[in-house]
């Protein structure tokens, strides 16, 4: 990869569903996948294996696996969450390799998300990466919530962040993805630019959050970041045009959705004209 491009994870079809509590028919979302995967996003969070009791939004994680799977996405990596063993059993069993484990730096939201305490967790994960000898080509990644602060208790210590991120490096894990939920979302993903990382997280809109942190209210809009590699000449393959059809289209599906981005709101800058003194119309009055 040219150290001038970077890789945007969509993970609207995830996180920026998981706060909506209407079901949104298997049909719809697999229309959202087709769309932004024509946007030209290479990497994608699909659905999550998780407990329907928690999240109802995906209970048909399996249906969504199965039918993405069967599209034959040429050249796109996707990938599921899982919380749990079961999760992990759950997605590889319908044919899924990419998972996605999910850990809070902070006992408290990670006893509130998924009712473990992080050792439990971290147990979970040695029990998941066991499964590598059933399915050698599944690969795991891992979410850390909370690094930057905690609803429940406030400051993370960088140096609890790091101790877990030293503890999954050497557990085998590569891909370690620092979970952002308040409005920072595009200065930390410049900040995250600067230090070398090359794949950044963003959900069409700025939906999402998670239903088990309050206050945390969504993703950094996927337009917003693409809008802002792209003016500083960082390649993201993804085209705005079509990116912007993706929020077209569920609009029409969830019609009181809330987007947050300010590209969806103001679009991108299209000169109007200059404006000369003599012979020009005052164009703010118009
Ligand atoms: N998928 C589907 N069902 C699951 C499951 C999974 N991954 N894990 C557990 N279950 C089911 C169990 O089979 C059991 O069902 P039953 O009541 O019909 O017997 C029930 O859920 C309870 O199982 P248990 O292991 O006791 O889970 P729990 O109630 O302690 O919940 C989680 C733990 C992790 C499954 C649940 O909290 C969860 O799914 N959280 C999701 C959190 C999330 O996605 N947050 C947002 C991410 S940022
Ligand atoms: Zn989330």
């Amino acid at each position: 990869m040219k150290p001038s491009s970077i890789v945007i994870r969509e993970v609207m079809l995830r996180d920026g569903l998981q706060n909506i509590p209407q079901f949104i028919p298997t049909a719809a979302k697999i229309e959202l996948f087709r769309l932004i995967a024509a946007s030209g996003v290479r990497n994608m969070e699909i659905t999550s294996f998780v407990s329907p009791k928690a999240i109802p939004q995906f209970r048909d994680a399996a249906q969504m696996v199965q039918a993405v799977l069967k599209m034959k996405p040429e050249g796109l990596e996707v990938s599921c969450l899982v919380p749990n063993l079961k999760g992990a059993e759950g997605a590889l069993e319908n044919g899924m390799r990419k998972l996605g484990f999910f850990m809070s730096v902070s006992e408290s939201h990670n006893i509130s998300n998924v009712r473990r305490t992080r050792s439990e967790s971290i147990d979970e994960l040695k029990k998941i990466l066991e499964l590598r000898g059933k399915y050698p080509d599944m690969d795991v990644k891992v979410g850390m919530p909370c690094v930057f602060g905690c609803p429940f208790e406030g400051k993370i210590k960088p140096e609890v962040t790091l101790g877990y991120v030293r503890q999954f490096y050497q557990l085998g894990l590569r891909d370690i993805h620092l979970h952002n939920t308040r409005g920072l979302g595009l200065a930390n993903s410049l900040a995250a630019y600067e230090a070398g990382i090359r794949i950044h997280d963003g959900a069409v809109g700025g939906l999402g959050g998670c239903p088990f942190a309050p206050g945390a209210k969504g993703n950094t809009s996927t337009e917003d970041l693409v809008f802002m590699f792209e003016e500083m000449g960082v390649d993201t393959g993804v085209k705005m045009e079509a990116l912007l059809d993706v929020s077209r289209y569920f609009q029409k599906v969830k019609k009181d959705v809330r987007y947050s981005s300010s590209i969806i709101e103001v679009g991108v800058p299209v000169p109007r004209g200059a404006i000369s003194k003599d012979g020009s119309e005052q164009k703010w009055s118009s």
